[in-house]
């Protein structure tokens, strides 16, 4: 495994050296993985001093030996410039859609190149016959094709932990070519969700000119595979916590003593612009205005970890959420009651699981977010059913949690109003609307995200060169219409563009003709067929054109 953090990082208290478990989700999501397996890590060791020193010389001994973590040292200029310049200030603001944060140094680039080559040299001190190569996130889109450069037969996979922006974002980037040919050095590209999927294909082919299948592509004599599987949580992390943990269970009870006499709200985020921290508050705070009736009934408990402080934007943050909530709670406390509790650190597990299981709403409403591990964990902590998850129609978990109440996050009125509807959701709504997410967060968990990708990337590994030009052939025409006039049961599913119509090279021009909507109408009338149009035009386009054919189903977009 390979990525940029460790699950523990070095620290220096003056003269001493000593280790301190990282924050992130993907710290919580990659450990049990390994332990179960006879792994290693490559990571960086988070210290920049350049210094000699037998005390942590002995640190970064005992990571090896005993957790099988190997550290890779950065100089100062290369770590600022790799991660707090490339990383943090031109691909995590244009990963996330805020393409005027874009900050790009031809310097930070550089530094990006040579962290990536140093940590292919580490790599490549490891490597052994066979192995898998698993490297995360944005840190290191070259490292796939500089690996393959020198070890052309290794298995390498990569997944990408944070959103992939559609290609008019993605384009403005300086080096985009270079990034996407760094990537599709892999053997297998995983991504959280088929959205950021169809991004990346669609960058490839105005980038790259390659065009590409749901599932893969072919890069030169190479096949690449595509994937969306999104990332669990180790659940039972939480319920273990829940159950026999002595501290949680005393946080528990200290928590419903001081706050039992109102319903909490909880959020947790990382003091990141993305999350949409200052936008909730907002929301909150018009909560409060326009239903006053929950004065003094409600706390909000925002928990805020604070992350890349030494990059201007954050800094800028941590200031505008002090400010609102200073306002907010100035605005309405009383003696009794103050209707924001701001947390600014780093919690415990064991503290976090105390808070989420005693939650009756959890926000999670972060303006866009790879996918989002806090909303999977509150869900854990709910084995009876009873809290209500909000969740940001715009965080990749959206599209696996659709019984959460879907916000958008921008919207301050209708955040507002959901606030209102989850304090008061229907007991047996809330508790169907829980159960099944705490299913699912049960069963897609983290160790199956790992099983499926390591399964996946080894298959994609073995047969990288031997599908290439192996399409599928087109069904015998009398074969079609035999299995037709058989069925008793159809589903027929048909795409537009190049299949119900010629591609053209203006859309609008390749509106149907009255002889094919005559044609989809007589289908679709059939009582034993389903007939769906699946398409990426607009649903205004596909209801203008098809929306009068009765029993034909539509999607678009
Ligand atoms: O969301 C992407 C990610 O890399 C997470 O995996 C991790 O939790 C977070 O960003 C932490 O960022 P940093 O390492 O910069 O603190």
């Amino acid at each position: 495994v390979v990525s940029n953090r460790l699950p523990i990082s070095l620290k220096r208290s003056g003269t001493f050296w000593h280790s301190k478990a990282t924050a992130g989700g993907l710290a919580t999501a990659m450990n049990p993985i390994l332990r179960g397996s006879d792994g290693i890590w490559i990571g960086w060791s988070g210290d920049t001093s350049e210094t000699t020193d037998k005390n942590r010389d002995a640190i970064l001994k005992v990571w090896a030996e005993k957790h099988r973590y190997f550290a890779v040292d950065l100089d100062q200029e290369t770590a600022n410039g790799f991660y707090e310049g490339l990383a943090n200030q031109a691909l995590w603001p244009l990963f996330h859609h805020f393409p005027s944060l874009l900050r790009f140094d031809p310097e930070h680039w550089q530094a990006y190149v040579r962290a990536n080559e140093k940590f292919r040299d580490e790599i490549l001190k490891h490597l052994r016959p066979n192995d898998l190569v698993w490297i995360h996130d944005y840190h290191f889109l070259l490292l796939p094709q500089m690996l393959r450069e020198l070890v052309p037969e290794i298995a390498i996979g990569f997944f990408l932990h944070v959103p992939f922006p559609s290609s008019s974002v993605f384009r403005t980037l300086p080096k985009r070519e270079k990034l996407l040919r760094g990537m599709l050095g892999a053997d297998y590209v995983g991504f959280h969700t088929h959205r950021y999927l169809q991004h990346f294909r669609t960058s490839i082919l105005r980038l790259l000119g390659l065009t590409s299948q749901m599932d893969h592509l072919e890069a030169g004599n190479r096949i690449v595979r595509l994937d969306a599987l999104p990332i669990g949580i180790a659940p039972h992390q939480f319920t273990d916590l829940l159950t026999k943990g002595a501290g949680t269970r005393k946080q528990l009870s200290e928590l419903k003593q001081r706050f039992g006499y109102c319903k909490i709200l909880l959020s947790v985020d990382r003091l990141d612009y993305t999350k949409g921290i200052p936008e909730r508050l907002r929301a909150y705070r018009r909560f409060l205005q326009e239903y006053p009736n929950w004065r003094g009934k409600v706390v909000l408990i925002q928990v805020a970890v604070p992350s890349r402080e030494r990059v201007p934007q954050y800094t800028r943050l941590r200031r505008e959420v002090d400010e609102l909530i200073e306002e907010i709670n100035g605005e309405w406390r009383t003696p009794h009651w103050s209707p924001i509790t701001y947390l600014r650190r780093n919690l415990p597990q064991a503290e976090l699981a105390a808070l989420y299981a005693n939650a009756d709403v959890a926000l999670v409403t972060p303006l866009p977010d790879g996918l989002n591990l806090v909303a999977k964990e509150y869900v854990a902590c709910k084995s009876a059913g009873d809290g209500v998850l909000v969740l940001s129609e715009f965080a990749g978990a959206a599209a696996e949690m659709g019984e959460a109440l879907l916000v958008n996050p921008y919207d301050e009125e209708c955040l507002s109003a959901t606030i209102a509807r989850a304090l008061s959701l229907d007991e047996t709504e809330k508790r169907e609307r829980m159960m099944a997410l705490y299913r699912r967060v049960h069963k897609n968990n983290v160790f199956a995200w790992g099983d499926r990708f390591i399964t996946n990337l080894t298959t994609a590994a073995q047969t990288r060169s031997k599908q290439l030009h192996n399409e599928p052939r087109p069904l015998e025409k009398k074969q079609l219409v035999n299995a037709f006039t058989q069925a008793q049961s159809r589903l027929i599913m048909l795409d537009y563009d190049g299949t119900l119509t010629p591609f053209a090279s203006l859309p609008q021009s390749a509106a149907p003709s009255k002889t094919l909507i005559d044609l989809l109408e007589r289908l679709a009338q059939d009582e034993h067929s389903t007939v769906a149009l699946i398409s990426g035009r607009s649903r205004i386009d596909l209801e203008r054109w098809f929306g009068d054919i009765p029993r034909l189903w539509i999607a678009a977009e």
